[in-house]
């Protein structure tokens, strides 16, 4: 029997409704700024989405936008206002950052308690210690996916593969103290199919296109795809046992994919994330359940 899908949009409408009931009867609405620094596209639909949202669900949600000429300097001093600024609850600066720009060190200026994406060192290292508050919002949202199949993290093998600070080591992190045994596998894993293969719970968090295949797969494994690959024409031979993208790669002349060949594994996976609907929209309904705990912790 084909794996069951795991639908990221609908257990990321629960997670919504949850902060949406708690912020209408919270009495204030926690105030979150998404701040952009020039015109990537990609980070263009994600802050506008993130700021939408979060009006959608009762928070006060706004863009900063800044030119792609922006400095450091003018971006550490954004940051040093927002911080200060009562009426903010949450601050998140979209990455890629501009070359002339040290992510590292506008994460490190952030307050802690208004680190909504859970990247400052403060941040992580509680999260290492088993303590998290404000946990990364993509590998907080593969938690609650792999939650709401049933099935059990306690005692389980988990293979995480990529080790990102963004996905792939909080992911671990979180796994760990879910009590799960937990490898993380990268590019210079030996042997990483058979790394894989003694997974029970497999997180793959790679980039890179048709990477996790069905022989890597233990059979009955539950998959968390967090890919999110753009092909072209030159995936349509790795993709002709996918109608499904077949058709919207001829038709749109590139198609979405995730890290999982999803066909093939999908015959030997228990659980699946599709890729969009799974991951993805887990990450925004993630980062408004943060705010609204970033403003009930401050503000307590
Ligand atoms: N770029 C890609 N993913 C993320 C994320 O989760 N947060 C921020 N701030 N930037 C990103």
């Amino acid at each position: 029997m084909p794996a069951q899908i795991i639908e990221g949009k609908k257990v990321a409408r629960d997670v919504e409704a949850e902060v949406s009931a708690e912020i209408a009867a919270l009495g204030f609405r926690p105030g979150l700024v998404a701040v952009r620094v020039g015109n990537d596209p990609a980070s263009e639909v994600y802050v506008r989405s993130k700021a939408k949202k979060a009006e959608e669900l009762g928070l006060r949600g706004s863009q900063r936008i800044l030119p792609d000429t922006t400095t450091e300097a003018e971006l550490l001093a954004e940051v040093d206002r927002l911080n200060r600024d009562p009426e903010v609850d949450g601050i998140l600066v979209q990455l890629p950052l501009p070359k002339q720009i040290d992510p590292r060190r506008v994460i490190d200026a952030i307050d802690p308690m208004k680190d909504v994406d859970g990247f400052h060192p403060t941040n992580v290292g509680f999260l290492h210690m088993g303590r998290p508050v404000l946990a990364p919002c993509t590998p907080a949202g593969c938690i609650r996916l792999i939650d709401s199949t049933g099935v059990s993290i306690e005692g389980k093998r988990a293979v995480v593969v990529g080790r990102s600070d963004i996905v792939g080591k909080p992911m671990a992190a979180l796994l760990l103290q879910r009590h799960a045994t937990v490898t993380i596998a990268h590019s210079r894993t030996a042997q990483l199919e058979s790394v894989v293969r003694e997974a029970d719970i497999v997180v793959a968090a790679v980039g890179k296109a048709f990477m996790i295949t069905d022989r890597m797969i233990r059979p009955g494994a539950v998959v968390i795809d967090v890919g999110m690959n753009r092909v072209g024409p030159e995936a349509s031979v790795l993709l002709a046992h996918d109608h499904e993208k077949t058709h919207l790669l001829q038709k749109n002349g590139s198609v979405l994919v995730g890290d999982v060949d999803f066909v093939r594994v999908r015959e030997v996976a228990s659980w699946i994330t599709p890729v969009p609907g799974g991951v993805g929209p887990m990450t925004i309904a993630m980062l408004m359940k943060n705010t609204l705990e970033a403003a009930k912790r401050r503000r307590a």
